[in-house]
């Protein structure tokens, strides 16, 4: 049986006052719309369509190769949206599953479920319901005596006694392909000048079809945003989902819900993270570590039994052991071998730090190779861009810079090198070699330490 899905995203989304297209408001870090693609994937086959009309062409850059996009133009609600994919998909599916890009919380599981219960259903369309105390501008669920779905009533039309209903439509649904396709041209205009999708549930009914409703046990999966206040409560599902999962794969987190972990990021057993701590963009952490308070992590790739408090790190690559903060900040290209300390207001950019070197106190560290087991002294600073280009600065293993040494790149600091406090470093220093002053001059050679 071939299963397609429309997803539905053509409106303004005028309720979110913005100007960016509403399914490209993020949650956690990915687009709205992001969601509702992923969560079909795994049910439906070949790509998902996708119906786009205000804010089109940013919407389909973002997802490029990720759907098929149609356009619907003039936007004449959301029966008129599902029509115009009609010319790609006719004939080429069995089953149509249709969802709104404005909802990013359902599981796999609850779509798959609908998909499973249509298959064996003899009507033409299983769809999902909610009970729920607060309505949220929602369709209503009327049923009949028997207990059947009748009809699906807007807040705009719903009568005092069908507003008092707690069934609402979630705006899923699977219909049997070819009674779409026909049934779609027979929805009657509504007063407010639309063609509603949901009227279809009263044309199946009115024709003595039945129509299958599957509750949705889990409300949280139906959250619909319309309005901002709607993309917090949203997030703080997500937010919750992701921290209690994690919790349950063996990772302790002090607060979750001051805890910020994207879906995409991955993290070891038993590390810790405190509160007010962001795992941004598909970071990597790896086991035992301690993150946090107040910590950033993105773009980056931690290793096992690091400490890393009130710090942000981006693009990085840290190996095992590390520790660094309060007020670390590793920008992109930086790489910190292991045991590596870094200690307050520590900068770090485009750089390697080898295993076992410290950098305590106020330094910037940029476009630079250092070896391993250095000691970079208070204050050090490469100064790496001479106006127009940035300089490399190489610093040999087991090398101890001085506190509040400048070094002019391009620059060398042999191996076992050291340099006087408050040296301006211009010209290379030989291995074993004190260099000191400004500029900076050979004075002595030094023993090989052991
Ligand atoms: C819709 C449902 C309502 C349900 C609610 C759940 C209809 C008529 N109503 O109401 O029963 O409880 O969702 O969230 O379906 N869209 C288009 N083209 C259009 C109009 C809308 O693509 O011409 C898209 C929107 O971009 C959005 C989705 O359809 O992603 C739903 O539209 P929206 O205006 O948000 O409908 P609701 O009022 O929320
Ligand atoms: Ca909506």
């Amino acid at each position: 049986m071939k299963i397609r899905s429309v997803i539905l995203a053509a409106g303004q989304g005028t309720r979110m006052k913005s100007r960016l297209p509403k399914v490209l408001h993020p949650l956690l870090g990915k687009p709205m719309l992001q969601y509702a693609l992923d969560v079909v994937r795994g049910t439906t086959q070949d790509l998902p369509v996708v119906v786009l009309g205000h804010g089109a062409e940013p919407i389909r850059q973002a997802f490029a190769g990720q759907a098929d996009f149609v356009i619907q133009e003039p936007q004449l609600g959301t029966g008129h949206a599902v029509q115009q994919a009609e010319a790609l998909l006719a004939g080429h599916a069995d089953l149509v599953l249709v969802t709104y890009g404005d909802m990013p919380l359902f599981t796999e599981q609850t779509i798959d479920c609908i998909v499973q219960a249509q298959k064996t259903h003899a009507g033409p369309v299983t769809m999902l319901t909610m009970m729920a105390e607060e309505a949220r501008g929602f369709g209503r669920v009327v049923r009949d005596e028997q207990g059947w779905v009748k009809t699906i009533v807007e807040v705009a039309q719903a009568t005092p006694e069908q507003l008092a209903i707690h069934e609402l439509n979630v705006g899923v649904y699977c219909f049997e392909a070819g009674w779409l396709w026909e049934a779609l041209h027979r929805i009657p205009l509504s007063p407010k000048g639309e063609y509603y999708l949901t009227d279809l549930i009263d044309i199946a009914s009115s024709a003595g079809l039945t129509v299958q409703a599957l509750v949705l046990e889990d409300g949280g999966e139906g959250i619909g945003i319309n309005t901002r206040v709607h993309l917090a409560e949203a997030e703080a599902v997500l937010r919750e989902r992701i921290n209690r999962n994690w919790m349950l794969e063996g990772v302790t987190i002090i607060d979750p819900q001051r805890t910020y972990i994207e879906p995409d990021v991955l993290i070891g057993q038993d590390t810790v993270i405190w509160p007010d701590t962001y795992l941004q963009s598909n970071s990597k952490i790896g086991s035992g570590c301690i993150l946090g308070p107040d910590t950033i992590i993105r773009k980056s790739q931690i290793g096992a039994r690091c400490k890393i408090y009130a710090s942000v790190v981006e693009g990085a690559l840290v190996e095992d052991e590390v520790e660094m903060g309060p007020y670390v900040h590793l920008r992109k290209g930086t790489h910190l071998g292991q045991g590596v300390h870094l200690g307050n207001f520590g900068e770090v950019k485009n750089s390697t730090l080898g295993p076992g070197t410290k950098m305590g106190h106020f330094s910037y560290i940029g476009d630079a190779q250092i070896g391993a087991g250095v000691n970079i002294g208070a204050g050090t600073i490469t100064c790496n861009f001479d106006g127009e280009k940035k300089n490399q600065t190489e610093i040999g293993a087991q090398a101890f810079i001085g506190s509040d040494t400048m070094l002019v790149a391009p620059v060398k600091v042999g191996e076992g090198a050291q340099t006087g406090a408050g040296a301006v470093v211009t010209k290379d220093i030989p291995p074993y070699t004190l260099a000191v002053g400004v500029p900076a001059r050979p004075i002595r050679k030094l023993e090989k330490r052991e």
